[in-house]
Parts: structure tokens; sequence; C-alpha cells
């Protein structure tokens, strides 16, 4: 018998689990979001009855509750419940948050239940992409010892792929996801920013920027990190270097700021991949240094 599921929050995540899930064989037993016009179009979705817009009618019945609120609504939610005990004792509270850890939902505790997170490492724009690529993503997930196997199940059921992480470790994760998504558009904005300098349109700089950063990605993946480094801090080419800084900082004090700390953080990528030497990995370290913040 697969656990019997709640979900409190209708927006992108909560039906695409909800009919993710029941296309597995958990049983839905209810949905409830802030508004019933939400529920009513969620339940329909996943081919159920039970819909609600207070969540303590459907929880007390669940082994396992997914609050897929927005990440400010989560501990409300869950206190809320608690406060009632509106869950029975054993079952397990989760949410889906990639930035708050398990401890959001220590009310539950109160109840008798088991709290955990389980975040898919991705970025949905609708439930039907979210549909599309649940199957295959990575799940972090974290929490009481007694909710791992279940959670280790749903993520098998889901064709996820598991990602186990401490609950201390939680933030340190989600600083890690968002480096990786957000900061690549902010490195990109920056190259456009350079090349705007020059006269290059954002759109064409764009276009012809894209096949580098997708032929760099093509490298990371396919000899790994820091294999896939090249250019002239991997060559330990002073003088080029010192030319860039040159030019950014006539240009624009914050863009050689930002090169500098960038390439700093480089150094010890090159000197990981061996082709970078101890000699001019001081050189460039002693042109790099700044104390200059803005
Ligand atoms: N979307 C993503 O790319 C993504 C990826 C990974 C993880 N997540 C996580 O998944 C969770 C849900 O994200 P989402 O994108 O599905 O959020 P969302 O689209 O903003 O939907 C959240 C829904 O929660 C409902 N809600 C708001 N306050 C509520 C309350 N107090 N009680 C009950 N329901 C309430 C709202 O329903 P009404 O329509 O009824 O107002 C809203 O539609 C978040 O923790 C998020 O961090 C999201």
């Amino acid at each position: 018998m697969k656990p019997k599921v709640a979900i409190v929050g209708c927006g992108i995540v909560g039906p695409a689990l909800g009919k993710l899930l029941s296309q597995s064989g958990y049983g839905i037993i209810g949905v409830a979001s802030r508004t019933l016009a939400s529920a009513e179009k969620t339940a329909h979705f996943i081919g159920i009855s039970n819909y609600t817009d207070d969540p303590l009618y459907i929880s007390k019945d669940a082994d396992i509750i997914f609050i897929t609120t927005p990440d400010s609504a989560i501990k409300a939610v869950c206190e809320k419940i608690a406060k009632s005990c509106g869950l029975s004792s054993g079952s397990i509270v989760t949410h889906c948050s990639g930035a708050l850890s398990s401890e959001i939902l220590s009310s539950a505790h109160t109840c008798g239940a088991y709290i955990a997170s389980l975040h898919p490492l991705q970025s949905f724009a609708s439930v039907e992409n979210a549909l599309k690529i649940i199957p295959g993503s990575y799940f972090s997930f974290e929490g009481d010892k007694e909710a791992i196997p279940i959670l280790k199940q749903i993520i098998k059921d889901l064709e996820g792929i598991e990602l186990e992480i401490s609950t201390e470790g939680k933030v340190l994760y989600h600083a890690a996801a968002s480096v990786a998504s957000n900061f690549l558009i902010t490195l990109m904005n920056l190259a456009l920013d350079i090349c705007g300098l020059i006269g290059i349109s954002r759109s064409n700089a764009f276009k012809a920027l894209l096949p580098l950063i997708q032929g760099s990605l093509k490298n990371i993946e396919s000899v790994g990190i820091p294999a896939a480094l090249t250019g002239p801090i991997a060559r330990g080419d002073v003088e080029i270097v010192k030319s860039h800084i040159a030019s950014l900082e006539s240009e624009d004090p914050r863009l050689s700021y930002l090169y500098k700390i960038l390439a700093l953080y480089t150094i010890n990528v090159a000197l990981a991949k061996g082709t970078l030497k101890q000699d001019k990995a001081n050189e460039l370290r002693s042109i790099l240094s700044t104390s200059q913040i803005f």
C-alpha cells in the first residue's frame, strides 16, 4: 500500500506532484489551497473530488502532507495545522522549498508527526512543464530519519534522482544552486555589458556568445572541472590578464572589480588543472588583489 497524500498549496509544484504521484498509484486524499478556485482546478486536474480551502479537512487522514505554498507561507500553514492537531501520529509533513530546511516544520512534532523537505532541483515555468521535467530531475531531501525511506520511495516513483543532504547543509545547498543558476545569468549579463562598451548590441552579443557558452558546458560535461578551464588564467598569461583589467578599469571600475574577484577564484581552478604554475599564480594574485568595494 502506498502512502495517502494530501497537498496544501495549488500553484505549480503541488498539482504536478499530485498528478504524478496519483499516476504512480498513490492515493491523493485531497487538495487544499488559499482559494477554493485553485483547489477545485487542481482536484479536477488530478482526477479527485476532495478539495478545500482549509487544510485541516484533509491533513488528518494523510500519511504524507506536502505543503507546496510559497516559501513565505509554509511555516504558518504548518503551525495552523499542528495547533489544531490536524496531523496523525507517525505521518510526515514535507515542503518543497530549496531555501528552507525541514526545521521550519518543527511545530508538526507536537502532533507526533515527522518532518522533512523534498526539493526538486529544477525551475518549473508551469504545471505542464513540471510534469515533463520532474522525471529525471534531482531531488534533495533531508529531515527526520523516520521520513527518509518514504521520501526515497517517492523520488523513485517520480523517476527522480536522489540527493541526500544534511539539515544543517540546506542553506549552503541553496547557495550553490543559486550560484549555478542565477549567477550564470549574471555572468552572461556582464559579458553583454562589456560587448556594449565596444558597440555590439545585446542581441548580437548574445547570439555570438551562445555557442561559446554551450561549448564550455559541453566541455564541463565531457572532461569535467578543472580540465574544462581554458583561457589566459589557465595558461598563466599575466600580460593578457593585465590588459583586460586596464581596459575594464578605464571604462568602469565596477567591471574591473568583478573581473578581478572572479579571476582570483579562477586561479584556484587553474592550479587544480595543473596548467598554471605557482610562480605565475602568485604574479596573477598580486595584480588581481583589490580592496576596492563598490
Ligand atoms: N516553481 C518552481 O520552479 C519550484 C521549483 C522547486 C521548488 N519549488 C518550491 O515549491 C513550492 C511551491 O512553489 P510553486 O512554484 O508551486 O508556488 P506558486 O505557483 O506560487 O503556488 C503556490 C500556491 O500556494 C497557494 N497558497 C498561498 N498561500 C497559501 C496558504 N496560506 N495556504 C494554502 N495555500 C496557499 C496559492 O494558491 P491560491 O492560488 O489558492 O492563492 C498558490 O497558488 C515552494 O516552496 C517553492 O519554493 C518551486
